[in-house]
């Protein structure tokens, strides 16, 4: 299958083109620690197959907001050793290792568990409506995020330069890149939505100045890293909201992105308010788009929500995709690229799409859960995913 043949992303070759896309788990530490649940739920992706591994969102910026349980982060030195043994194992597993980057989580920063600084490009809040929502997360009613106050340009100036630290240290680390979080409506993304950034100075109004955040980060994480380390950009490839960022204009930035030195593109779709397009209840909604990208920019184009095999094997063929990112479909079954190289497709484990992953992300201190895999959550105490076994 052309999906199993390799590919090169910046300045590095790929086993294959299937990624495991960033997951937040909930499994790190109470300091945002990586643990040996860490450790050995990524070695199970990586042996599982995937030629990319994209650590879930690492956030860089304490005082900021991250409602989200679990999480990892990389504040300073303390973090640097685990760090360094995620991206051995997922490297024993025989995949590259990518950090995603997450700057904050903005004014999305709903389920506000740390009470700390809720800050974005403007003065808004964030309201999820039941029928925005995935179809399984309906019923318990809607939600209303605080409002955020607005960052001030040396708190985005302190951004860059934890950001900047970040990446360096990802780095040191052995990670073989970093891709930095500009989707689902999050910090960096409200910089350059339309929608979520009403600001009046250099980072705000045109579109020239919602770019100004994303383009001063790759060129300053560039000088970091120097040209053999991978920088992706994630970005949402229509947020689906009036006034949002919608597919013409996200087009227009990713050529912005690529020019700027991006080595690839991971799509995604969606903010909070329109939830079901981050997680839909179905595979392949963003393959229209993801046609878009490949046909405008020349750096590869990464594509999530592809659940079966020979989806994902067409989009390659077809050139809709450079890669298929996979979230769901490793959490039900690490083995999945395994299997489908070796055609064996009738023992993949499926994704019912009950979304209890997403559910359980959200239910602070306990990890990410899922209904077909009993063993989500549970690596560290089954052998075979040890890094070494
Ligand atoms: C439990 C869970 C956590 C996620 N965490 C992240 C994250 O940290 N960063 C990110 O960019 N996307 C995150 N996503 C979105 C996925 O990367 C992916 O784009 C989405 O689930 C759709 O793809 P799928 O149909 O293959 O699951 C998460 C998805 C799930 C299910």
């Amino acid at each position: 299958m052309k999906l199993f043949e390799p590919i090169r992303i910046g300045p590095f070759e790929v086993r294959n083109r299937t990624a495991f896309a960033p997951t937040h788990m909930g499994h790190a530490g109470p300091r945002g620690e990586v643990t040996d649940q860490v450790l050995c739920h990524y070695s199970a992706r990586a042996k599982g197959g995937v030629g990319l591994v994209i650590t879930e969102g690492v956030g860089v910026l304490g005082k900021y907001a991250f409602s989200i349980g679990g999480g990892l982060v990389f504040l300073g030195d303390a973090y640097r050793r685990g760090l360094r043994n995620l991206a051995e194992v997922i490297h024993l597993g025989g995949a590259r290792a990518v950090a995603q980057i997450i700057m904050g989580q903005g004014a999305q920063a709903l389920f506000h568990h740390s009470r700390r600084d809720l800050v974005a490009p403007s003065e808004i809040s964030v309201a999820l409506a039941e029928e925005h929502m995935p179809k399984a997360m309906r019923g318990s009613g809607p939600v209303q995020g605080e409002t955020a106050r607005p960052m001030t340009v040396d708190e985005i100036d302190e951004l860059v330069a934890a950001t900047v630290e970040a990446a360096r240290a990802m780095k040191m680390a052995g990670f073989d890149g970093v891709e930095l979080h500009g989707a689902h409506g999050y910090l960096l993304a409200e910089f350059v939505s339309p929608y979520f950034n009403q600001r009046r100075d250099e980072y705000g109004g045109s579109f020239e100045n919602r770019l100004r955040l994303p383009l001063r980060l790759i060129e300053e994480v560039r000088q970091a890293v120097g040209d053999r380390f991978i920088i992706g950009y994630r970005q949402s490839g229509d947020e689906h909201i009036e006034g949002g960022l919608d597919l013409a204009m996200s087009v227009q930035v990713a050529g912005r992105l690529a020019e700027a030195g991006i080595d690839y593109f991971h799509l995604s779709s969606g903010c909070y308010p329109r939830l079901n397009w981050t997680f839909p209840d179905e595979e392949g909604t963003l393959l229209p788009e993801a046609r878009a990208f490949t046909r405008a920019i020349d750096v590869p184009v990464i594509c999530p929500n592809v659940h079966d095999p020979k989806t994902a094997e067409q989009a390659v063929v077809e050139k809709t995709t450079d890669v298929v990112s996979l979230s769901r479909s490793l959490l039900v079954d690490p083995d999945w690229p395994n299997k489908a190289r070796e055609g064996r497709f009738d023992e993949i484990r499926r994704c019912r799409f009950c979304c209890t992953c997403v559910k359980s992300m959200n239910r602070y201190g306990t990890g990410v859960r899922c209904t077909q895999n009993p063993e989500l959550g549970w690596e560290r105490f089954i052998p075979r995913y040890y890094p070494f076994a």
